[in-house]
């Protein structure tokens, strides 16, 4: 068995990191207090974890950020820009965001450089596939593009996720349990691995673990 480590030779332009701003937000479903009145500043090229009991409302959170859930009160700004709030709501696509959830699983009849391209849709074909090589390289796998995402591993494939996620070079990065689908041995690994992708691609990153 050959484990390599992720060395991040390949220097890309990294992200412009972007400020995230909660003021306030309440988000509800039904009955139930999903997000009861959060502020938070997550600093342009913060990395902050995310941590609480299970049903504490991290991943509602993230999915505020992302524009899959609406506030029922308070605001959400990107740099001072509102994306949500009374009389806004801007969505997911147009925010910029970069996303890595668990159950957002790689497509398995599209070749890994096909899924990490699938982000990259207003570019032309060939920049498309220049984009995706570049963010493979980034985690270290450029040399799996054309295999399918079955032939690699669990760390390996949550690597292709984040490749996907950083393709379109997002100013944001949420991650949720990226790692939790992995054995522990793996998992400190792919997360030291992760940490060092996040550092350099300079997004500021929101991370569930
Ligand atoms: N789609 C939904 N419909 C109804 N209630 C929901 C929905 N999603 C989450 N909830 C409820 O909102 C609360 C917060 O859920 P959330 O998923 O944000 O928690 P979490 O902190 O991510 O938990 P975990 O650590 O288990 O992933 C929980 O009480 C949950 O049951
Ligand atoms: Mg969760």
């Amino acid at each position: 068995m050959n484990i390599e480590a992720v060395s991040v030779r390949h220097r890309t332009p990294a992200s412009i990191a972007k400020e995230l701003r909660f003021e306030d937000v309440r988000l509800t479903y039904g009955a139930v207090e999903a997000v009861r009145g959060i502020t938070l500043e997550v600093r342009p090229g913060e990395v902050m974890c995310l941590l609480g009991q299970s049903g504490c409302g991290k991943t509602s959170l993230l999915r505020l950020a992302a524009g899959i859930e609406a506030p029922q009160f308070g605001r959400i700004l990107v740099d001072g820009q509102e994306m949500a709030g009374p009389d806004i709501f801007v969505p997911p696509e147009q925010r910029g965001i970069g996303l890595v959830f668990q159950d957002y699983a790689l497509f398995p009849h599209l070749t890994n450089l096909q899924n990490v391209m699938f982000g990259l849709s207003g570019l032309r074909r060939s920049e498309a596939v220049q984009e995706a090589l570049r963010a493979l390289q980034r985690v270290d796998l450029e040399s799996a593009a054309q295999a399918y995402p079955h032939e690699l591993s669990g760390g390996q494939q949550q690597r292709v996720a984040l490749a996907r996620a950083l393709a379109p070079r997002p100013g944001i990065l949420l991650l949720d349990e990226p790692f939790s689908g992995l054995d522990r041995r793996l998992r400190d690994q792919v997360r030291a691995e992760t940490l060092a992708v996040l550092r350099d691609a300079r997004a500021t990153c929101m991370i569930v673990t």
